[in-house]
C-alpha cells in the first residue's frame, strides 16, 4: 500500500517536472498572428496575390487572419480595428487608396502592433506609422508601358490614345499614369484624349471601352493600367467589329496568364509585369520585425516587361 502510494508520488512529481521543462520552449515556439486586410478580389492579380500570402503564411507556420476588403476603404479600417482588439503580433495590408489611414494606425501604434505595407503605398506626413513597404513601383511600370509605346508606335499623325485608370485614388492608378505619362510627353504627337476609371475590374473595362469607342470612332492606342480592364476592354473592341491589338494597339499592366493568353491570340501587344507573389517576403518580413530588425522603409519587386512576341515563350514559365 505504502509502496504504491510513492509509486504514484513519484509519477506525478516526474510529470510536473516534464511539463515545467516542455512549458518554456512550448512558449518559444508560440505561432506568430499575422491580420491581413486585403484590397478585394477584383483582378486575377488580386486573386494570385492572395494565394500567394495563404500559401506563403502556412508554409512559414504564421496563423493568418485574412480579411477581403471588397475594394472599399471602411471595410480594410474596420478589419485593422478587429485585428488590433484581437492583439495580433503584426498587421499587414494592400491599401485600397492612398489617403485617410493615419487614424486607424494610430491606433495601432498605441497597441503596439507594427504594420507592413504590401502592394500599395500610403500618403502620410507621419511615417513612424508603418514599419516597411513591399511592393512595385508602380511609376516605373507607367514608364516602361510608354517607353515600350514610343518605340514600338509608328506614328504617321497624331496618336489617339484612351486610358482604363485602375481605382480612382489608388497608388497604382496614380503611378502608373505619372509614369506614363512622363515619358510619352517627349513626343507631342502622343495624346491621351479620354481617361476614365474601370475600377480594375473585367467588367468595367469592357463598359467603359464600349463609352470611348461610341464617342470616337479613331482611337489609335488603349492603355489600361491592368490586364484584366484590357481584357474586358478587348471584349469592347471586338463587339464593336475592329480587331484589338491591331487596329487599337493594347498596353496593359500585370502580366497575368490571361494576358499572355490575349497575346498569343495576338489581341494584346505589350504587358508590363507586377508580381504579385508577395507571401513568402511579407512572411520573411513579419519574422524580422518580431526579431526587432531594422528593415528599409521601402523594398521594391523586381520586374520585366513582356511584349506580343515573347508571349508563346514565356507563357509556360508563367505562375500566376
Ligand atoms: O495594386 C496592384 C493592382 O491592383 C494590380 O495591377 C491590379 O490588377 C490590382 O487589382
Amino acid at each position: 500500500m505504502l509502496k504504491s502510494r510513492r509509486n504514484l508520488l513519484s509519477a506525478v512529481v516526474i510529470g510536473l517536472i516534464a511539463s515545467a521543462v516542455a512549458m518554456p520552449s512550448f512558449a518559444a515556439e508560440k505561432k506568430l498572428t499575422l491580420g491581413f486586410a486585403q484590397v478585394g478580389a477584383e483582378s486575377e492579380w488580386r486573386t494570385a496575390n492572395t494565394t500567394s500570402i495563404k500559401e506563403a503564411a502556412k508554409a512559414a507556420g504564421i496563423e493568418l487572419k485574412f480579411s477581403d476588403a471588397q475594394q472599399k476603404q471602411e471595410n480594410q479600417i474596420k478589419a485593422i480595428r478587429s485585428f488590433i482588439a484581437q492583439k495580433v503580433d503584426v498587421i499587414g495590408f494592400a491599401p485600397v487608396v492612398t489617403t485617410g489611414w493615419d487614424t486607424v494606425l494610430k491606433e495601432a501604434k498605441a497597441a503596439k502592433i507594427p504594420v507592413i505595407l504590401t502592394d500599395r503605398s500610403i500618403e502620410t506626413k507621419d511615417d513612424s506609422l508603418y514599419v516597411t513597404m513591399i511592393g512595385s513601383d508602380f511609376t516605373e511600370e507607367g514608364r516602361k508601358a510608354g517607353q515600350w509605346l514610343l518605340d514600338n508606335y509608328k506614328a504617321q499623325g497624331d496618336v489617339n490614345i484612351v486610358e482604363l485608370q485602375g481605382t480612382v485614388g489608388s497608388a497604382p492608378a496614380i503611378e502608373r499614369q505619372k509614369g506614363f505619362m512622363e515619358v510619352i510627353k517627349a513626343n507631342p504627337k502622343f495624346k491621351v484624349t479620354r481617361s476614365q476609371t474601370g475600377d480594375f475590374t473585367r467588367a468595367k473595362g469592357k463598359e467603359v471601352m464600349e463609352a470611348f469607342l461610341k464617342a470616337d470612332p479613331n482611337i489609335n492606342v488603349l492603355f489600361a493600367h491592368n490586364d484584366d480592364m484590357a481584357i474586358g476592354a478587348i471584349q469592347a473592341i471586338e463587339a464593336a467589329g475592329k480587331k484589338p491589338g491591331k487596329d487599337i494597339i493594347i498596353v496593359s499592366v500585370d502580366a497575368v496568364k490571361g494576358a499572355f493568353e490575349a497575346m498569343m491570340a495576338g489581341k494584346l501587344n505589350v504587358t508590363v509585369e507586377c508580381n504579385p507573389q508577395l507571401g513568402p517576403q511579407l512572411m520573411d518580413i513579419v519574422k524580422q520585425v518580431k526579431a526587432g530588425k531594422q528593415l528599409p522603409k521601402r523594398i521594391n519587386t523586381k520586374e520585366g516587361i513582356f511584349p506580343m512576341e515573347t508571349a508563346a515563350k514565356e507563357f509556360p514559365n508563367r505562375k500566376y
